[in-house]
This record gives structure tokens, C-alpha cells and sequence, in this order.
């Protein structure tokens, strides 16, 4: 057995893990994977495991960047802040507002992350696949990833089916300051022009107050996933929690859960050795030595509370196993 790097800080084990270093090196190992479990993990930032893995654990190495106009693609494994970094210093502008999200580059294409209203669908072009099932090289266009908030079709349709090698962005050299969000304005510098630069060094601050660093305190960051109701159901618990906040999205409301999770009086609070976090209660932390079955424990009460108080039923946003 073979441990399985996670930023919860949780120890599990699989039966084999593979780090790959090529999209040929991949093609070689599926037929290794034919007929057993297998999964593909990222940087092990949104993961929970609750049991050790009986099977293979896959891992890109792929890396590299290369530039074509203004297609930029970039290997599946690369980690995620050294590419925005890249684009940053290489004058390229759309992804400052990602900044600091932890995980890869692969990961980036298949949770569809997001931060300070910028997602990664909105500069995704292509993304480059392998199919774990047969070897076979496929390349999905954005419309094909079926992208919306934190999800794409390989969290769906088809889970597990594929492994993302390659991912272009499609980015620009004029900058058009995305800055609606929460409180991205007040965080900038007053009297300095506003780059992409600014804006990461901006947003880097702001998720350095809020969000634990997992190097300090394991957590995958959100736990949870922010729920979209229905008008009738958030005009209903509007008449009695006026100061909640909302964004309107397509298919109804969506209301942030930490907010909900707050209102049940959970922020900071423990279960064991799991809690959730002080500062922003949507991610829950390790208070150290907690295993998977802990958080486990702390989602499940959590969940609960909400669902008794709002008749909400808050889902996880990270991949339990
Ligand atoms: N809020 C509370 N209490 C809390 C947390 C939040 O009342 O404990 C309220 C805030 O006051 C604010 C609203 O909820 O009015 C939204 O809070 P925030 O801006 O912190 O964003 P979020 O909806 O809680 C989402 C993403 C984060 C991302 C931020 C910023 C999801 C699941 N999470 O959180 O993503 O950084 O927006 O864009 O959509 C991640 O995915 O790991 C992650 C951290």
C-alpha cells in the first residue's frame, strides 16, 4: 500500500499509485486498469478519503506550457497558482481573479473552479483527454464539457471515464477588470493603476484572511457547494432572514451555504477532531489526527442542521471515497 498526498491531511492508502509524466506514458497504463478500481486525483485539494483505496490511484505529472496566438496550453498537471502566475507575468489577463486556488491544472477543466466571479469555463477552449476505457485520445471542445457552477461533464455523464492531459485557455492581452465581487474593490490600492497584477496580489490577500492554509491546517477548501433554490423557497426564508445574502443565478437563487451554515450556529465550532472553520464556515478543517470518518461526521451534522432549519439539503463539494 502506498500513501495518497491529500491537503485534508488525512492518511489513506492505495493499493498502487501511479505518477505519469506523458499522454503516451498514460496510453501505456490503461490496460493495466482494465477489469480493477481506479480513480484520477489531482493535488489531492478536494478530496476526502474516509477508507483506503483498493485500486490504482492515477496522477499527471504532464507539464509544460506553449503559446499559439492567444491559445495557451498548458499540461493537466502543472499546479494551478504557478500557471496563473505564468499568465500574470507573461502579460496574459482573464485568470488573476483564480488566483491562490489550490490544486492543478487538470482539475481546473473538470471541477470547472471558481473564485471572485470569474470560472474557468469562461476562458476554457479545449480540453485534451485520454479515455481510461479503451486509450484513446479525445479532445472535447468547451460546449462538449457541458460546464455550470462547479461542474462539468466529467464529474457526470462521464465520471472516471476520461483523464484530462492537456488544457488550452484562451486568454487576452487587453485587460478587462473583472472587480463586481464581494470585496475585491476594497482591497485594492488606492491610486494605483489596476492590472492583473493588482488584482492577484488583491485577491491572494483576500484568501489569505479568509481560507486556511492546508500546509497549516488540513481542508480541502469549500466543503461545501453553494445551493440554488427556487424563487418561492428564497422569498420564503427572505421574510425571516432579510440580511441574507443571494446571487440570481439561471434555474432560480443561489444562496452561499456558509452563510447558511453560519445561521445554524456552526462557524468554529467542533465535532472530534474536525471543525468548521473560523473564519469562513463553508470549509471544514482538521484539527489534527482527524480521519476521513471524522469530517465525515462533522458534513453529516452539519447537513442536517441545515436541512432542519432551512429545508436545504447542502451537498459536498469535494469527492468522498
Ligand atoms: N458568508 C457568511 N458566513 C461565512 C461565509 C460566508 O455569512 O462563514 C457569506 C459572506 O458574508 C458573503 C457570502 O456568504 O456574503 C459569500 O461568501 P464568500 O465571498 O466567502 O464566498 P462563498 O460563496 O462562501 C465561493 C466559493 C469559494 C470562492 C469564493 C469567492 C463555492 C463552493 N465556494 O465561496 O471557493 O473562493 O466564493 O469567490 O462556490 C473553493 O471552491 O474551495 C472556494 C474557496
Amino acid at each position: 500500500m502506498v500513501g495518497i498526498h491529500n491537503t485534508f491531511g488525512i492518511e489513506a492508502r492505495a493499493s498502487r499509485y501511479v505518477d505519469y509524466h506523458s499522454e503516451e506514458e498514460l496510453i501505456g497504463l490503461v490496460p493495466s486498469l482494465q477489469g480493477t478500481p481506479y480513480i484520477h486525483i489531482g493535488g489531492g485539494s478536494n478530496l476526502l478519503f474516509t477508507k483506503d483505496y483498493d485500486g490504482t490511484v492515477l496522477h499527471s505529472c504532464i507539464s509544460g506550457i506553449s503559446v499559439d496566438g492567444n491559445c495557451i496550453r498548458v499540461g493537466a498537471g502543472m499546479i494551478w497558482d504557478e500557471f496563473v502566475e505564468w499568465t500574470v507575468e507573461n502579460g496574459w489577463c482573464g485568470l488573476e481573479n483564480l488566483s491562490l486556488i489550490p490544486g492543478e491544472v487538470g482539475a481546473s477543466a473538470v471541477q470547472n473552479i471558481g473564485a471572485y466571479g470569474v470560472e474557468a469555463k469562461d476562458f476554457i477552449q479545449k480540453v485534451e483527454c485520454v479515455d481510461l476505457r479503451t486509450g484513446e485520445r479525445r479532445v472535447f471542445t468547451n460546449s462538449e464539457c457541458c460546464y455550470s457552477y462547479r461542474q462539468s461533464i466529467f464529474k457526470n455523464e462521464l465520471k472516471g471515464c476520461y483523464a484530462v492531459t492537456y488544457v488550452t485557455y484562451l486568454l487576452n492581452k487587453e485587460y478587462t477588470p473583472r472587480l463586481e465581487y464581494g470585496n475585491i474593490r476594497s482591497n485594492l490600492p488606492e491610486g494605483v493603476e489596476i492590472t492583473p497584477r493588482v488584482v492577484r496580489d488583491a485577491i491572494i490577500s483576500i484568501r489569505n484572511q479568509k481560507l486556511p492554509d492546508p500546509k497549516v491546517q488540513g481542508n480541502a477548501g469549500s466543503f461545501f457547494m453553494n445551493p440554488v433554490v427556487s424563487r418561492e423557497k428564497f422569498l420564503e426564508i427572505q421574510k425571516d432572514y432579510p440580511q441574507m445574502p443571494f446571487y440570481e443565478v439561471d434555474g432560480g437563487v443561489k444562496i452561499p451555504a456558509g452563510w447558511l451554515i453560519e445561521q445554524c450556529g456552526w462557524k468554529g465550532k467542533s465535532l472530534g477532531r474536525a471543525a468548521v472553520h473560523s473564519r469562513q464556515a463553508l470549509v471544514l478543517v482538521n484539527l489534527g489526527g482527524a480521519d476521513g470518518k471524522d469530517i465525515l461526521a462533522l458534513s453529516d451534522a452539519v447537513r442536517k442542521s441545515v436541512s432542519v432549519r432551512f429545508d436545504i439539503d447542502i451537498k459536498p463539494e469535494v469527492n468522498i471515497l
